[in-house]
């Protein structure tokens, strides 16, 4: 059963996807503590209400980031963590942090990166008028929203789509994509090979792409 700690700063539905993913009897990994830099962050009572261990580890309490990241590396490895899921973080961590946790340290971006990575993702795509969007689950690197992709959904942009349509839509997608990135990285499934993942089986099971039709 690997452990996993998800680190949040808000409404946190992402985070509750995986909590009920990791629900499942069958599911291969569960969700050992949840971290928000935010003390007023949604997702804190959800956890809380799954009996999931919570802490508030706010960067305005520390004199840098250093010491916040460490801060947050400790209450992981306190609590055995194996795997940090980023969902809706909106800090940016440290080359050290990244580095401690290459490879084991996941992040999901509501867009078919490396399109449109960074803030505004959806008025960005309707500005541009691009036809698809989607999300992506990817290990994390220290360039802001890089890193090996896992699994990408994609979604259509459709006529009359405004940010909070084209947002709702992706993040049906993004709570059926997580967990299902999740779980193959729990069954050891995910192989990072010079920045690219491989993925056993996939082929066959098309487990790498994702289209949610609505
Ligand atoms: C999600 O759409 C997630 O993809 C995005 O923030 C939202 C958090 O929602 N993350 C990023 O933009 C990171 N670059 P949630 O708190 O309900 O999961």
């Amino acid at each position: 059963m690997l452990k996993v700690g998800v680190l949040i700063s808000g409404r946190g539905s992402n985070m509750q996807a995986l909590i009920a993913a990791c629900d499942a009897v069958t599911f291969p990994a569960s969700i050992a503590c949840v971290i928000s830099n935010k003390p007023d962050a949604k997702g804190l009572e959800h956890a809380k209400a799954a009996h999931i261990p919570t802490a508030v580890i706010s960067h305005k309490d520390y004199a840098d980031k250093q010491s916040f990241e460490a801060a947050i590396d400790a209450m992981f490895e306190t609590h055995g963590v194996q795997l940090i899921c980023l969902a809706g973080f909106m800090r940016i961590l440290s080359p050290w942090f990244t580095e401690q946790w290459r490879d084991r340290l996941v992040n999901i971006h509501p867009s078919l990166l490396p399109a449109f990575p960074g803030l505004h993702t959806h008025r960005k795509v309707l500005d541009y008028g691009g036809k698809l969007t989607g999300c992506t689950v990817h290990f994390v690197r220290a360039e802001m929203d890089h890193g090996p992709i896992i699994l990408q959904a994609a979604v259509p942009v459709l006529n009359g789509d405004d940010e909070e349509t084209l947002a709702a839509r992706v993040l049906r997608a993004e709570h059926q994509a997580y967990p299902a990135a999740l779980r193959m990285i729990a069954e050891n499934r995910v192989n990072v090979i010079e920045e690219k993942t491989f993925i056993a089986d996939a082929a066959a099971s098309g487990d790498a792409f994702y289209n949610p039709k609505s």
